[in-house]
């Protein structure tokens, strides 16, 4: 029976459902795992996550599709940059057709907590991993913890489809040492000044620039940049240091060969934003949140899409790929997992 639970009036937030999967690496191996009730984690006070930020996550979604099926998208993605992440922060690999299975049993598990279809909201399904032992010398743990817990969500920004207004970004990011294509907890740690700073002044995320140049543009907090020229190219950053985004690359598929675009991915500078019509940025929370406006130090680059609604090209892209997440459309080979039929 599925919950009763307000679905359409979720935020973006934590609720504790009924099952987690939890496997622990021990002497060279991950045990099988399991489904356990307790959310709650007990670790040394020493704990590598706790004092070295030994923490990589991934972020996905179940949906239920307009059949009736429960499925998610693209999990495979998800499992492979899991493993990239733990192999930049020395920690073991959880295989990553296990890490299918495990995303797949969390689901199974939790089918209650499953947004209806046409409900706006969806099921935000995240896996992490940390070391767990107790380390005191600078040096990766030997025993680590691989969960799977999932929560109901509505929308990331406040407004759903409405345009959101974002500012240039004086910090950088990614903690150093070239970390910011991983999912790492330390990354998002390093944001946590720069986005309460951004909200302070009535920004809705914070756009970062290249560190060494400050001229190309890089991506947000939590999602990546999509722009749409004049002529309706498709045009986003490419850079060593920005989130790999599976919705990005999703979209430029979809964009190519759904919606017949022509796709640019290559270094954005900041100085072209001003002659693009259109701007969104795109993730697993963020879905396609368009962005009216971009606030460099006082001065204003507004999209000609305007603040009210999203821009008509931005729309198509979020129509076409949230068509295929909910079973409406066809999707490409290998892009829709089911999990319950
Ligand atoms: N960039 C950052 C920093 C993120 O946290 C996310 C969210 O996962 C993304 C981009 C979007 O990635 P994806 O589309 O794989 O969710
Ligand atoms: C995601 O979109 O899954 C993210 O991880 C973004 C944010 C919630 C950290």
């Amino acid at each position: 029976m599925s919950k009763n639970i307000d679905w359409s009036n979720l935020g973006f937030g934590y609720m504790e459902t009924d099952k987690r999967f939890v496997s622990n690496f021990k002497d060279g191996a991950w045990d099988e795992g399991a489904l356990i009730d307790d959310p709650m984690v007990t670790m040394s006070e020493c704990a590598c996550v706790l004092q070295y930020a030994q923490t990589v996550f991934e972020g996905l979604k179940a949906y239920t599709t307009e059949d009736g099926k429960v499925v998610c998208f693209r999990p495979d993605l998800n499992a492979a940059r899991l493993a990239d992440s733990a192999r930049r922060l020395k920690m073991p690999v959880f295989p990553e057709d296990r890490f299918v299975e495990a995303v797949v049993k969390t689901v199974e598990a939790n089918l209650d907590y499953v947004p209806p279809y046409g409900s706006g909201a969806t099921l935000y399904i995240r896996p992490y991993m940390y070391g767990k032992n107790a380390v005191i010398g600078v040096k990766p743990a030997d025993e680590y913890e691989f969960r799977v817990f999932c929560t109901p969500v509505g929308p990331y920004f406040k407004g759903g489809a409405k345009p959101i207004t974002i500012r240039v970004c004086d910090y950088d990011r990614a903690a150093p040492h070239g970390t910011g294509h991983i999912k790492a907890g330390l990354n998002y740690a390093m944001s946590l000044y720069a986005i309460v700073d951004a909200h302070n002044q009535g920004y809705d995320e914070n756009m970062y620039l290249d560190a060494a140049t400050r001229t190309k543009v890089e991506e947000t907090g939590g999602a990546n940049f999509i722009f749409i020229t004049k002529d309706g190219k498709l045009v986003t950053p490419k850079s060593d240091s920005i989130l790999p985004s599976i919705t990005r690359r999703s979209l430029m598929v979809v964009a190519e060969k759904y919606l017949g675009m022509e796709v640019e991915h290559r270094e954005v500078y900041f100085d072209e934003l001003k002659d693009f019509a259109e701007c969104g940025l795109c993730g697993t929370a963020a879905v396609i949140s368009p962005v009216g406006k971009i606030v460099d130090h006082g001065k204003e680059i507004c999209f000609p899409s305007g603040m009210d609604e999203m821009g008509p090209v931005t729309k198509k892209l979020y129509d076409t790929l949230t068509g295929i997440q909910m079973g409406r459309i066809e999707a490409p080979e290998g892009w829709i997992k089911v999990i319950k039929e």
